[in-house]
């Protein structure tokens, strides 16, 4: 089978990240990038072995590039004109997350995505970390019985630098609870099987800006002075949502954890409980057999993955995106659940924002 050409558009941070292990895919040839940052795209260009056509325009580059399949890694509100644009040239597109921004644009998406009969693949890859897939395969298993609460609890330090600030722009992330936690509510829809069986009915949060995102209180982390944005965007929330099967979940979201990094997802089923650990890779469960001693699992991520992004989370995703091309098959992890997650999302934004709950006319089933 020959090679699946693949163009990369967005060279900073994630998709530097992306790139240690794509460069080492066999099957896979990198055939150009994009990236409106000259000196950006020179770092990712670094990377290979051979140079390839490197462009400012991403449209010039589908023009002039023949491929198969595309890696976005943009600001998230450039997210669907740029995806748009690759499944209307006829790219099977795998898009960073959040998908997008708002609900009209993840519909643009998912239906460019339909029309030019290509695979649309989000990066929601903590459903590809091995710790994550472990508790969701004990969930799935029926062991814990139903899931009945689910929750995910984030303490961290505020969001790293990023072109021309973006992530801190509400307008241009969608906001904390978007551009950060939409894997956590992607999660949330995962383990209690929301993504293609039942919905998230409603959603109330409480946050703010309170400490780090306090509008000219404090500088974000390798800000200078002269550079300090405009905040408008929170750095704490707890937010729960109904989901139409009586699970509900939780998330807490703290962005000025100066104490280090701490992620604690679990689920709550009617016969006991997983809850686990990502960063210490770690998954404890507690069912009939062990009540008050969890059972722990301790996950054994290979040597070889240690060192790629996100712990080789990146990697395994990249596989997925790579065999459902190979295959025909069309990615689990696509344009529907990239939007049901988006939905709490932006719910959760707006009820932080007028403290009330916010219904939600969920994405019909597919
Ligand atoms: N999957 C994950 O866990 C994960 C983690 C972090 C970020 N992300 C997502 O990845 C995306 C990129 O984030 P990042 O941290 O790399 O941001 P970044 O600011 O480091 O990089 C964005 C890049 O896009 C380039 N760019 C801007 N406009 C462009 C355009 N019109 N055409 C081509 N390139 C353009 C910028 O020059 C920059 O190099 C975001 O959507 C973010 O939410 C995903």
């Amino acid at each position: 089978m020959p090679d699946i050409r693949l163009l990369l558009i967005g060279s900073g941070a994630v998709m530097l990240g992306h790139m240690r292990s794509l460069v080492q895919l066999k099957g896979v040839k990198i055939v150009g990038l994009a990236d409106v940052d000259e000196a950006r795209m020179a770092r990712a260009m670094e990377m290979l072995e051979e140079p390839v056509p490197g462009l400012l325009d991403y449209r010039q580059l589908l023009e002039t590039v023949e491929a198969d399949a595309c890696f976005i890694a943009v600001p998230n509100y450039l997210h669907r004109q740029v995806a748009c644009d690759c499944l209307d040239a006829g790219l099977h597109t795998m898009c960073e997350k959040p998908l997008a921004t708002t609900t009209a644009d993840c519909d643009a998406m998912i239906e460019a995505a339909e029309r030019n009969d290509r695979f649309l693949q989000v990066g929601l890859s903590c459903r590809f970390s091995r710790v994550d897939s472990t508790a969701h395969r004990l969930v799935v298993s029926g062991m814990i019985g139903e899931p009945k609460m689910v929750w995910a609890r984030e303490f961290r330090a505020p969001f790293a630098k990023k072109y021309q600030d973006w992530i801190l722009d509400r307008d241009r992330s969608g906001g904390t609870l978007v551009e950060k936690t939409c894997h956590h509510f992607d999660l949330f829809n995962w383990f209690t099987g929301a993504c293609r069986e039942s919905n998230a009915t409603r959603v109330y949060g409480s946050g703010g800006a309170d400490w780090v995102y306090q509008d000219h209180a404090h500088l974000p982390v390798g800000v200078t002075e002269a550079e300090r944005p405009t905040l408008n965007i929170i750095d704490n929330a707890f937010v729960t949502v109904d989901y139409d099967t009586g699970a509900r979940a939780q998330l807490l979201l703290c962005m000025f954890a100066n104490r280090g990094r701490k992620l604690e997802v679990g689920v709550q089923g009617t016969e006991g409980a997983v809850v686990y650990y990502r960063l210490e890779s770690l998954v404890e469960l507690y069912d009939g057999d062990h009540p008050k001693d969890p059972r722990r699992i301790e996950i054994d991520i290979p040597d070889d993955e240690v060192g790629l992004s996100h712990q080789g989370q990146a990697y395994l995703e990249q596989l997925y995106f790579f065999d459902c091309i190979r295959k025909g098959e069309r990615p689990k992890v696509d344009g529907v659940v990239g939007k049901r997650s988006v939905e709490i999302a932006l719910a959760a934004e707006e009820s932080v924002r007028s403290h009330l709950p916010v219904e939600i006319s969920a994405t019909p089933l597919v």
